[in-house]
């Protein structure tokens, strides 16, 4: 257990044992891919996040943040599932990826199983207003996952449309997560939905980085696959921008023919035109907007995971 888990250790152990026994089908195989896929784990970060937004805005009259939590982690896991399949991935979790193990199809399709499961479970809490906020949200992340396979080899990707990628794929359920925590106590929406946005944000650009230069064993997924997908990343947009011609060929070069063939090289050159310290700053002035957010909070331990929370976006190594 990671620390975001300790104030909310017998919400999570609850949320944990919804996902396991949400996960029923009569079909065999949507069984093995998703328990396969939720049994390897993940920090659970979505579900926690969630549960720390209601609790720190005093919900205390029932158990639909459980749900909620459980329900996010469904559509991050389906996004999961497409997104490897996109993205050609191989590790996820420390494990291989279902589209390494079962193919394609069975991933795509088992993600539905997911997401519709989700809606489902939605439907059993029946608030219309945070129906909308899932509605929207996966309409939104689909969005940003097409936008950036649009530009997927495109070496000439700026920073603002980067921007508008990572908060569509990867933000905006950040932002639904504390959004419906704020929902079901009743207060402090907005300041919970900026929090979320912001710390999201900031997690993305931190994945970024940790693909060019995250320990395989401590993230368990691959490095260099956003090269072998042809992905503008923020370090790969800054060195672009501070390289000499030549280095600046050798970026153009991996992302236009999506390989990671020159990485040790490209790594070199985003460290010493300083992408690196760059993406951080980013994904720091990110995290201190998420702190911001919270200054309406009430005081307690769960503000107390939110504010560590903001660190831990950035500098983590998981
Ligand atoms: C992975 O999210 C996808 C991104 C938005 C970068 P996580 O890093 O939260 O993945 P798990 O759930 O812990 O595996
Ligand atoms: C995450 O983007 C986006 C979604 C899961 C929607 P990445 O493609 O960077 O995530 P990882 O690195 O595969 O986890
Ligand atoms: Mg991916
Ligand atoms: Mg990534």
């Amino acid at each position: 257990m990671a620390f975001f888990h300790n104030s909310v250790a017998d919400e999570f152990e609850s949320v944990n044992q919804l996902i396991l026994n949400s996960l029923k089908s009569d079909v065999g195989l949507v069984e093995n891919i998703g328990g396969y896929i939720v049994d390897s784990g993940g920090k659970r970060l979505r579900p926690v996040l969630v549960l720390l937004s209601a609790l720190a805005n005093g919900y205390n009259s029932g158990r639909d943040h459980i749900k909620i939590a459980a329900i996010i982690e469904f559509i991050h896991t389906a996004t999961l599932l497409h997104d490897d399949v996109v993205d050609v991935s191989a590790l996820r979790r420390g494990r291989e990826t279902a589209n390494e193990i079962w193919g394609n199809a069975p991933s795509v399709l088992v993600g539905d199983f997911l997401y519709s499961r989700a809606f489902q479970m939605l439907v059993e809490i029946s608030d219309m207003s945070i129906m909308s906020v899932f509605a929207d949200a996966t309409n939104v992340i689909s969005e940003g996952e097409v936008q950036q396979m649009a530009n997927a080899g495109n070496p000439d990707l700026d920073e603002s449309t980067y921007k508008k990628v990572i908060y569509r794929k990867t933000a905006k359920l950040f932002e639904a997560g504390m959004e419906c925590g704020a929902i079901l106590a009743g207060s402090n929406k907005q300041a919970m939905k900026d929090y979320g946005k912001h710390l999201g944000m900031a997690f993305q650009i931190a994945d970024d980085v940790l693909d060019l230069q995250g320990d395989v064993s401590v993230i368990g997924k691959n490095i260099g696959d956003d090269l072998n997908e042809g992905k503008m990343t923020l370090p790969l947009i800054f060195a672009r921008e501070h390289c000499n011609s030549e280095q600046r060929d050798i970026i153009r070069d991996a992302i236009s023919n999506k390989s990671s063939e020159n990485f040790d090289q490209i790594l070199k050159i985003v460290s010493e035109t300083g992408g690196v310290d760059y993406s951080l700053n980013r994904a720091r002035e990110h995290s201190s907007h998420a702190l911001k957010a919270l200054q309406g909070l009430p005081e307690g331990q769960y503000k107390k995971v939110l504010t560590e929370l903001a660190t831990f976006a950035v500098s983590r190594d998981i």
